[in-house]
């Protein structure tokens, strides 16, 4: 299968503050990958510095095959790279519809029609305030707005966050979707760990900035001592 991210050997942080050291990781177009780990391994940083909002301080990230030295953030949007960060940053003043449209870019106003059909909620919803909507139907426009831009590869930090579990359940079958009906691949990080391992293929652990197991979902699912030497909740979650 073509490859479509690939991060190698990534030494990455904040200014002089190292988080992720010599960390690989790779994604073929339509891949479900997970990402866990325990707090502060530096998950999120990991989405972070593919967007290209933190430092690399040594290796290479190429997305379809380019590159991404020097390339701007919002050029990483532009070639398919949609992001949703775990502070799910809607805009509370608009409504759903202004939000969307916000996320529109250049793009004809009829392509709300494609986050509508992916969540139904937000089109009942659309006149409604950002912030008179609920934590998951927020987590569906943050989501709805990120798939807008088009994007080849959706990066989910804890998408499932906070919400109750039908809401998890719609928005994990949306994702599943997304990479069947629009061949769109996902990388999600979740702290949900049986619930990201079943609506994943594959899945990276990592531990102190780097990637400590790799595999699948499946297996690891199975695999509860693997999961509580690295993760160390496997008995709680699973
Ligand atoms: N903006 C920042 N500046 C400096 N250090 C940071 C910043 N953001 C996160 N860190 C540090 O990087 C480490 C990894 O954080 P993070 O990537 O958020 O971990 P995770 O998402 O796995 O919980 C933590 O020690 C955290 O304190
Ligand atoms: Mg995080």
């Amino acid at each position: 299968m073509t490859e479509l991210l690939k991060l190698e050997h990534v030494v990455a942080g904040y200014g002089p503050v190292t988080v992720l050291n010599d960390l690989s990781l790779d994604m073929s177009e339509r891949a479900q990958l997970a990402m866990i780990g325990r707090n502060g391994v530096g998950k999120s940083t990991t989405l972070k510095t593919i967007m290209g909002l933190a430092d690399v301080h040594a290796g290479a990230i190429y997305f379809q095959g380019q590159n991404l030295h020097g390339v701007s953030t919002h050029e990483r949007a532009q070639m398919g790279l949609g992001y949703v960060p775990q502070t799910r940053d809607i805009f509370p003043s608009l409504t759903v519809e202004e939000n969307l449209v916000a996320g529109l870019k250049l793009r004809p106003k009829s392509a709300l029609d494609e986050a509508y059909d992916m969540f139904p909620r937000l089109q009942e919803r659309r006149r409604n305030g950002g912030r008179e909507l609920s934590g998951g139907e927020q987590q569906m426009l943050s989501v709805a707005r990120a798939l807008l831009g088009k994007p080849k590869l959706l990066l989910l930090d804890e998408p499932l966050e906070g919400l109750a579990p039908i809401i998890r359940e719609q928005l994990l079958q949306a994702f599943t979707r997304m990479v069947s009906e629009l061949n769109i691949a996902v990388l999600m990080v979740e702290q949900q760990i049986q619930e990201a391992l079943i609506h994943t293929e594959q899945v990276v652990i990592l531990d102190h900035g780097a990637v400590v197991y790799a595999g699948q979902s499946f297996d690891l699912l199975n695999d509860p001592q693997t999961l509580d030497r690295h993760v160390g909740m496997a008995v709680h979650t699973l």
